[in-house]
């Protein structure tokens, strides 16, 4: 009797034991699942939108790549040969011809923010000219209801591409095209430009913005929304940017004249430096270069739009050669602008400031890893293998991408921001 009792005692607790085991199995399962589908679109419109869950449907875990998981990796390497063909500018006109559809199809809706965010709303000047499928993702990724966005795209871009940023605007409340275009000259003061017309509609916008970025459409994000917020907190109104006293080369840019156009008055393909001395800079200003991308306060920002003095310094820029790549390096080392840094500080260089996080051919293996996806014009175009040390460099945005060269670094990446933003949402 008591060893039959035992017996049924033995096979309950193995039955406990193994139900245990599967419940467990059931949770681990539900919750790599869950990590897996960070982002839940609903995305039932046609092939092109196989896009956005490619690295999934290929059986690759984005855990794994950020695990740096040989087989992942190897996984991703033999996708790269089968990546379908980009969906054209196209697409974005037609699944932004019904908004609701498009904001519920990408989630838009379900953006949720903190109160620090809302109290802390940035603004985006997104100097776009191409890819418009490319546009909406950083465009998705960077998008918090109460921000604001800035499209200025080039006169140059095709009619899809123009119609396609006009649809994100229409459907998206806080996105508006800049109310002054440029057509964008490589090397020209129009790349300048092009920001500037996005920062004085962003100063005369309502929304009381507190820092202003700048990015293009080859960029990605590295923080979530909330991270961004604390990061920029913690700057207490100064700004972040690139700026380091110019080389010789560098001081070629500007001592001569550069002419934009010809003779018959149409654009260079590249401006063309002339003989021509150029007269020192106006009001004393002493020149530094730097990147052409930057994290702005408004005070900054509203400085630079209302000062005289500014005003004659981008005059004085017009001639000069790629004036994106000074002009912001050299304002902000005016003495008395808002969050100044003092002519006699020492340089900033591009990894100090933590805006943008380039990937250049000649540093690699020097400063950082090898470039895993390709290099064009000496900068890399990250591959899958570079997941981990993006998220984990410290910069707040990344170039360039690219869905052709690695789809999966981009979907990974999307996928870890809208995860950590989430996981934020709940510890608050
Ligand atoms: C996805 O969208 C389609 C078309 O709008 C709809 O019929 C379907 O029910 C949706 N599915 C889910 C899971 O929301
Ligand atoms: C856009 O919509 C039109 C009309 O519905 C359709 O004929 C066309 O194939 C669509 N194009 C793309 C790229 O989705
Ligand atoms: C996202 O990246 C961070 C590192 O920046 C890492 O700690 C975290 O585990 C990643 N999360 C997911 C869901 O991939």
């Amino acid at each position: 009797m008591i060893r039959i009792k035992h017996r049924i005692q033995g096979r309950q607790l193995l039955f406990l034991v193994l139900s245990i085991l599967v419940f467990c199995g059931l949770i681990r399962y539900a919750k790599i699942t869950n990590d897996n589908t960070g982002i839940k679109y609903n995305d039932t419109r046609g092939p092109a939108d196989t896009q956005w869950h490619f690295t999934e449907q290929h059986g690759i875990n984005c855990l794994d790549i950020y695990e740096m998981d040989p087989v992942a990796l190897g996984k991703s390497l033999e996708l790269r040969r089968k990546v379908p063909p980009t969906p054209s500018d196209q697409s974005i006109v037609n699944r932004t011809s019904d908004c609701t559809q498009f904001l519920v199809s990408r989630g838009y809706r379900e953006v949720q923010i903190s109160e620090q965010e809302l109290d802390f709303p940035l603004a985006f000047s997104l100097v776009v000219h191409k890819d418009a499928h490319m546009v909406e993702r950083l465009l998705r990724a960077i998008y918090a209801p109460h921000n604001i966005y800035c499209i200025h795209y080039d006169l140059k871009s095709s009619s899809a591409f123009t119609e396609a940023m006009r649809g994100l605007a229409r459907c998206l409340p806080n996105v508006f095209v800049a109310s002054q275009l440029e057509m964008v000259q490589y090397g020209g003061i129009s790349r300048l430009r092009a920001d500037l017309n996005c920062l004085s509609d962003l100063i005369n916008s309502k929304i009381r913005w507190r820092y202003a970025i700048n990015l293009c459409g080859q960029d990605f994000p590295l923080r979530s929304n909330a991270e961004l917020v604390s990061e920029l907190k913690a700057l207490k109104g100064m700004n972040m940017l690139e700026t380091v006293r110019p080389s010789p080369f560098k001081q070629q840019r500007f001592t001569n004249r550069f002419k934009l156009k010809d003779a018959q008055s149409q654009y260079l393909a590249n401006p063309v430096k002339t003989a021509e001395k150029k007269q020192p800079p106006p009001h004393n200003i002493e020149i530094f270069v730097g990147s052409a991308y930057f994290v702005l306060s408004r005070e900054f920002v509203n400085f630079v739009h209302w000062s005289p003095q500014i005003k004659d310094f981008l005059a004085w820029c017009d001639d000069t050669y790629s004036p994106d790549e000074h002009f912001w390096a050299t304002l902000i080392r005016i003495p008395g602008v808002p969050g100044e840094i003092k002519r006699s500080d020492p340089d900033i260089s591009d990894l100090m400031s933590r805006t943008r996080l380039v990937k250049w051919q000649y540093l690699e293996g020097k400063l950082y890893p090898a470039c895993t996806g390709i290099h064009v014009h000496s900068v890399c175009i990250y591959g899958a293998a570079e997941l981990r040390w993006l998220l984990n460099d410290g910069h707040w945005f990344a170039n360039k991408f690219d869905l052709k060269v690695d789809p999966v670094v981009i979907e990974c990446l999307e996928r870890n921001l809208t995860e950590r933003q989430r996981e934020l949402q709940h510890s608050n």
